[in-house]
């Protein structure tokens, strides 16, 4: 698969990337201050990488894990490892201890830290204990650059896709859902895919995913595939299996 796609970072900033359509290194990341710059600071340093072991350890074989670790609520390192629903623990071993080597180097000094792989999403912040707070205020949209052909009937079709992948993790799959269509107008099968992080409310994995399905329906039009990454909450279509079990 060498579809092309284009990667918007909305938030406070635009930027433009490309990456193909799998990747086993990170897709998207982002680095904030945080409460607190780490810069230079080792108690700091060494807190992060206490966290992203731990979160490692842990969430290796559940797939999911919080963390913390250090002094005073201002002082102490927060984390949080996901990854996919559908990824083996081998795979999601290997995304999040590549996630954790990487994730200080790529934001040196920065006090929030954040970084989105196919199979998995790892971040830390430096005096913010967000584990249980929906937030979507920063996407990352990966938009595949090929339209469908009869494009207005193919929206309206991954839109219901997506309703019904979002409509499972909201509910009856806690946190994780996927669906899957034919479309027949140009004999393509859809297959969509909508997941929460594992420390959300139902409700608020239902209003997370909402947006994402909202911000899908917003700046991929016409596209084959697309997705949008936020910290709480992924979704994501396309025209071929790209979750498992693979039925190709
Ligand atoms: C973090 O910032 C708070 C408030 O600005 C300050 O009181 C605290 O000492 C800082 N901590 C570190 C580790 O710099
Ligand atoms: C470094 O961070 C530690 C723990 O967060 C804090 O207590 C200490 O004041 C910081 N040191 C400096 C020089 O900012
Ligand atoms: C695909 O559709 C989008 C949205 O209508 C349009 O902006 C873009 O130019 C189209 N791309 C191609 C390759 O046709």
């Amino acid at each position: 698969m060498t579809s092309k796609y284009h990667d918007l970072l909305l938030s406070f900033s635009l930027s433009l990337l490309f990456s193909s359509c799998f990747s086993a290194g990170p897709i998207a990341h982002y680095c904030g201050k945080g409460l607190n710059d780490t810069n230079g600071n080792t108690t700091l340093s060494n807190d992060i990488s206490y966290v992203l072991a731990d979160l490692v350890a842990r969430a290796s074989a559940g797939g999911f894990a919080i963390s913390s670790y250090g002094g005073v609520r201002s002082e102490k390192v927060y984390g949080l490892a996901q990854c996919r629903g559908d990824v083996d623990a081998r795979d999601c071993s290997a995304c999040l201890a590549d996630a954790a080597r990487r994730l200080p180097a790529t934001c040196p000094g920065e006090g929030d830290a954040r970084v989105w792989y196919d199979y998995c999403f790892a971040r830390y912040e430096v005096g913010v204990d967000f584990a249980g707070a929906a937030d979507f205020g920063l996407a990352t949209i990966l938009v595949n650059t090929q339209n469908a052909t009869n494009p207005e009937a193919f929206d309206a079709a991954a839109g219901t896709v997506m309703g019904r992948a979002a409509a499972r993790a909201g509910g009856a799959g806690a946190g994780f859902g996927t669906e899957e269509e034919r479309f027949d107008a140009i004999d393509v099968t859809i297959y969509g895919l909508a997941q929460c992080t594992r420390d959300l409310q139902p409700l608020m994995c239902a209003q997370c995913l909402s947006s994402a399905v909202g911000m899908l329906r917003e700046y991929c039009r016409f596209r084959q595939g697309c997705q949008v990454l936020y910290s709480s909450c992924i979704a994501r279509y396309e025209i071929y299996p790209f979750y498992f079990p693979l039925d190709i």
